[in-house]
């Protein structure tokens, strides 16, 4: 069967963004978080707060979280996740009133050692305290797991190789975890496999699927038949991961709620709004956007 409801994790402002080649000026950024909330995502990935010069597009963290955290002081009932890869990020994301954090960790040393200047062992010692803390302070916490299907260094991923990093981080005091196609070689079969070999409860399970060869959608119903209700998505498919170079943009969000809608599975979201907030945002990234979905339903 299918689930009656699904939530959306939204990762345009973070996954996309931080893959831009121009920096958007926070105004813009601020302006885009608000849409969102408008259209009626629940979760919203702000931010990074990482090193500045790893990512410089999300160097603007400190002046954009609290343009955003307004949406939470006006009342509106969003989650605005951010990602936190050390102390020194969940010092800052603390220091702002954050309140769900997300730590990230690879299933292959490659793409470690590219993120996060780590082994995949150093890294999980990395996360190991910005977990217990935030735990301790009752922020709610996500483990991202990147490279769970291929890797553009070290081609397909052995299965055990993805459980292990998952169960470590479960272990560790993960709320939930997102399991990420990074750079978007997995399919449906190999989807189910890695659920299936999972020693992990569904609902603490989200899926994280980059659309580079057109198999985010397949890929995410092959998760919703085995029981995921938590999608990560981005409007109007912006993204991909600057340390890797083979990613392009997520699943995008647009695509992602009309096959839900054909479903009859409900998110919550308004299409019309979804849309004219990615085509406002292509605009000011002067390129179509490449959700089928958005091009099919707006002018640009
Ligand atoms: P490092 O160079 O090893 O850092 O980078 P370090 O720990 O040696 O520290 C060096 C300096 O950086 C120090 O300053 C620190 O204070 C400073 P100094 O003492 O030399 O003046 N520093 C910081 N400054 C601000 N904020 C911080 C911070 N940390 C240290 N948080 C580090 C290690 C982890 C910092 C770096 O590798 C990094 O920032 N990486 C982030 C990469 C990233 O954001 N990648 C994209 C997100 S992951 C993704 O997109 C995948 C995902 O979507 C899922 C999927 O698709 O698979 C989530
Ligand atoms: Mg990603």
């Amino acid at each position: 069967g299918l689930p009656a409801r699904v939530r959306i994790h939204e990762v345009g402002a973070r996954d996309g963004l931080q893959n831009e080649k121009a920096t958007v000026p926070t105004e813009v950024k601020a302006e885009f978080v608000h849409r969102l909330a408008d259209a009626g995502l629940t979760t919203i990935e702000a931010t990074s707060f990482v090193h500045p010069k790893w990512v410089p597009q999300l160097a603007d963290a400190e002046a954009l979280f609290p343009r955003v955290a307004e949406l939470r002081s006006a009342g509106s009932p969003v989650a605005l996740p951010v990602l936190v890869p050390n102390e020194r990020g969940l010092d800052r994301a603390l220091a702002l009133g954050a309140r769900r954090v997300a730590v990230f960790a690879s299933a292959t040393e490659s793409f470690a050692k590219a993120n996060l200047n780590r082994t995949v062992d150093e890294a999980l010692a990395m996360f190991d305290p910005v977990v217990g803390r935030a735990k301790a302070e009752g922020v709610h916490v996500r483990g991202y797991l990147s490279m769970c299907f291929g890797d553009p260094w070290e081609g397909p991923v052995p299965i055990p190789q993805v459980t292990k990093v998952c169960r470590a981080l479960l272990d560790m005091g993960c709320d939930e975890l997102s399991l990420g196609d990074t750079i978007g070689v997995a399919t449906p079969g190999h989807v189910g496999a890695l659920l299936t070999a999972l020693d992990a409860p569904v609902e603490k399970l989200g899926v994280h699927f980059h659309d580079t060869y057109g198999q985010a959608l397949a890929n995410t119903l092959a998760a919703l038949r085995h029981g995921v209700t938590t999608v990560d998505a981005s409007a109007g498919g912006l993204g991909g991961c600057p340390y890797a170079k083979s990613a392009t943009g997520n699943l995008a969000t647009e695509d992602l709620v009309w096959m839900l809608r054909g479903l009859g599975i409900d998110t919550g979201v308004d299409l019309g709004r979804l849309v004219a907030t990615s085509a406002w945002m292509a605009a000011h990234l002067g390129r179509p956007s490449p959700s089928r979905t958005v091009r099919a339903l707006s002018h640009q």
